[in-house]
């Protein structure tokens, strides 16, 4: 990986594979960690979940962003900086960038951990002549730490932080990485934060779970990964992807689930896993908001809500938030 931070990678495949030994071995349930789904094939199929007729999210946060653009181009406080977590192809960001290219040059830092993903973002931006394009191939905060290393003088810096990639943790470790974020800014810099909202669940269940199985081909791209990367022997056809509603914690899961009791050998982590039929590989939850929560949420982590947006047809909300 080309993270250009001086990071050094072998360091970072240590740690993973550490985290990938925790996960298989924890004795709640056995999970992997999330941001494990996005090397460049998992970051392609989820530009492909992106455009799913069961997936309405994104198409929600790119209706507000393209509607309110003007907006909120007027009431964020006059950034020159705008660095975004997570941006994948940057697709649904580039109207936004063009109203606020409109009042000011801008320099903009897509921050993502898949290089292929910042290479169709770069792409993507192209057309953008007043905006120049600064990736950074990283975790969001270290890459939210060099972005604002990168700040001139005072220079005002927008967060952009969509897709409701913050119900993605926990609660709270979504507090607490707001609070995080925060601490990466100065007061008066903005914060654009996509939440999506509670809704019946089985649209939420089709949404991760559709009929072309995409999502689960993004899920089971796990253990593609765990087979290439680690050397382990997984046989893709004894697990199934499955979305499970959990109801108390307000949040979709993703499993993948053993069809029959299974082995696996992780030569490159010098492990062996045994899994149940029946047993569960938890990857990833969604959580859903309550319209209300973003903005008491963001109250906690130290920002101000500015103004709120919500898509009429996709219960989702779009928040920006002002460091205090
Ligand atoms: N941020 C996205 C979400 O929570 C990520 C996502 C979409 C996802 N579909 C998924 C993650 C399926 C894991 C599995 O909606």
């Amino acid at each position: 990986m080309s993270a250009g931070l001086g990071g050094d990678w072998r360091a970072e495949v240590l740690e993973l594979g550490a985290e990938i030994r925790a996960g298989l071995e924890e004795p709640q349930g056995k999970r992997l960690p999330p941001r494990f789904l996005y090397d460049d094939l998992g970051s392609a199929l989820f530009e492909a979940i992106t455009l799913l007729p069961e997936y309405g999210l994104s198409r929600a946060d790119e209706r507000i962003l393209r509607a309110h653009a003007q907006e909120i181009a007027r009431l964020a406080p006059a950034p020159s900086l705008v660095a975004e977590l997570g941006s994948g192809s940057g697709k649904k960001t580039r109207p936004l960038l063009e109203a606020l290219a409109a009042r000011r040059a801008l320099r903009y830092l897509p921050i993502d951990i898949s290089p292929a993903a910042l290479g169709r973002c770069r792409i993507e931006m192209d057309r953008l002549a007043a905006v120049r394009f600064e990736p950074i191939a990283a975790e969001f905060l270290e890459g939210l730490r060099e972005a604002t290393a990168r700040r001139r003088g005072a220079e005002p810096l927008l967060v952009l932080f969509l897709g409701s990639t913050i119900g993605n943790f926990e609660r709270p470790a979504d507090e607490r990485f707001l609070r995080a974020v925060r601490r990466s800014l100065a007061p008066g810099d903005a914060l654009l934060l996509g939440t999506d909202l509670l809704k019946p669940v089985p649209t939420l269940l089709a949404a991760y779970d559709d009929a072309l199985g995409v999502t689960a081909a993004f899920d089971l791209n796990l253990l593609v990964r765990l087979n290439r990367e680690f050397d382990a022997d997984f046989d893709l056809s004894a697990f199934a992807h499955e979305a499970r509603w959990n109801a108390g914690a307000r949040r979709i899961e993703m499993h993948l689930v053993a069809r029959r009791a299974e082995s696996v050998t992780l030569t490159g982590l010098e492990l062996r896993v045994h899994f149940r039929a029946g047993e569960s590989l938890w990857t990833e939850s969604s959580h859903k908001y309550a319209p209300e929560e973003p903005a008491e949420l963001a109250r906690r982590a130290g920002f101000r809500c500015a103004a709120r947006w919500q898509d009429r047809e996709w219960p989702f909300a779009e928040s920006l938030l002002v460091a205090s």
